[in-house]
Order: structure tokens, then sequence, then C-alpha cells
């Protein structure tokens, strides 16, 4: 059940300022490696500041909610890598409003063409917001990994 009334409520921003690389790094920590029982996040990581991957921070009510960094991989196609809401805030539509603007936002870049690789108990949310498996060859740019499904979606209206 979704508990506002406007999605207006959302925003999604490339991060830039401190306290947004902090909310962006603190989200990511906490949902994809503390969860996961996993240590070790870096967030010192080089391909943060690179001009073609954009970190993206959704906002909801003015407070971080979910995160994902879109690659571009500047042949018309880019890879949407880690994928996040916060706990408290799962379940409530955060992260299709996150699929929707991250999809907005990659169209405004000249995207048609997005990949993932969907987590295996997050496939359910993927083919939800319209991806389906990857049909033709992986981009070298899309590791393979355990556990993990690729996926892709075309976002050309
Ligand atoms: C996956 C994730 C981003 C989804 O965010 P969310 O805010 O809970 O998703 P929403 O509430 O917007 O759900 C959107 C749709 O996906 C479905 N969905 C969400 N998570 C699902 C899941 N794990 N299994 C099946 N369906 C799921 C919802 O039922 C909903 O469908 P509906 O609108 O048809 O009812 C969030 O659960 C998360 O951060 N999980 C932990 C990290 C993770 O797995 N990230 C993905 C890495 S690839």
């Amino acid at each position: 059940m979704r508990h506002w009334s406007d999605e207006m409520a959302h925003t999604l921003l490339r991060v830039s300022s401190v306290a947004d690389w902090q909310s962006y790094h603190d989200i990511r920590r906490s949902v994809l490696w503390q969860e996961r029982g996993l240590h070790g996040y870096d967030e010192s990581r080089p391909e943060e500041r690179l001009l073609h991957h954009h970190p993206l921070l959704l906002r909801f009510n003015g407070r971080g909610a979910g995160t994902t960094r879109l690659d571009n991989l500047r042949d018309g196609t880019g890879i949407a890598r880690l994928v996040a809401v916060c706990a408290a805030l799962r379940g409530q539509g955060h992260g299709r409003i996150l699929d929707t603007m991250v999809k907005e936002y990659a169209n405004k870049l000249g995207l048609h063409t997005l990949f993932v690789n969907a987590a295996a108990d997050a496939l359910g949310f993927y083919t939800s917001t319209g991806w389906g498996r990857l049909v033709h060859n992986r981009p070298q740019l899309l590791e393979q990994a355990d556990e993990c499904v690729p996926m892709q979606i075309t976002i050309v209206r």
C-alpha cells in the first residue's frame, strides 16, 4: 500500500553534494552489504566518479530512499548497477518509482536499452517493472555474477 498522496514527493538526482554522497553510500552499504552479511564496502572506488557513470539518489520527502548507478556505455545502452531501496521503505512502490525515474533519466541521456544483473530474489521486481531476460549478447561490462540473472529493457518511446 502506498503511503503518499503525490508522486512529486520523489526526486531523482545525480549525487554531488557531500551529504548526498553520504546518503548514497549509507544506503548501498546497508542494503547491499550489511543485509547480505558482507563487509568491506568501499566508498572510494574510482568508478563512482567517472563522468559517464551517474550515481543516482532517489529522495522521498527530502530524505534518501533508494539508489542506483547508471553507467552510460556510450553506445546507446547503459547498465543499472546496485539498485537498492531502504529496508523500511520496501514494498510500498518506491522501487517502481526509482525504476521509472532512472529510465526517464536514461532516456534524456539518449539511451535506448538498459541492462541489469538482477539478484535472484529481485527477479519479480524486474519482471513487474517490464524487464526481460537478456536475449542477445551480454555487454562486456555486464560481468557474469553468481546467482544473478542478466536482464534488459528497451526504453525508447
Ligand atoms: C528490489 C527492490 C529495489 C524493490 O524495491 P521496492 O520498493 O520494494 O519495490 P516496489 O514496492 O516498488 O515493488 C514494485 C513491484 O515489484 C514487485 N516486487 C518487489 N520486490 C519483489 C520481490 N522481491 N519479488 C517479487 N516481486 C517483487 C512488487 O510486488 C511490485 O509489483 P506490483 O506493483 O505489481 O505489485 C528492493 O526490494 C531492494 O532494495 N531489495 C534489496 C536489494 C536488491 O535486491 N536490489 C536489487 C539488486 S539487482
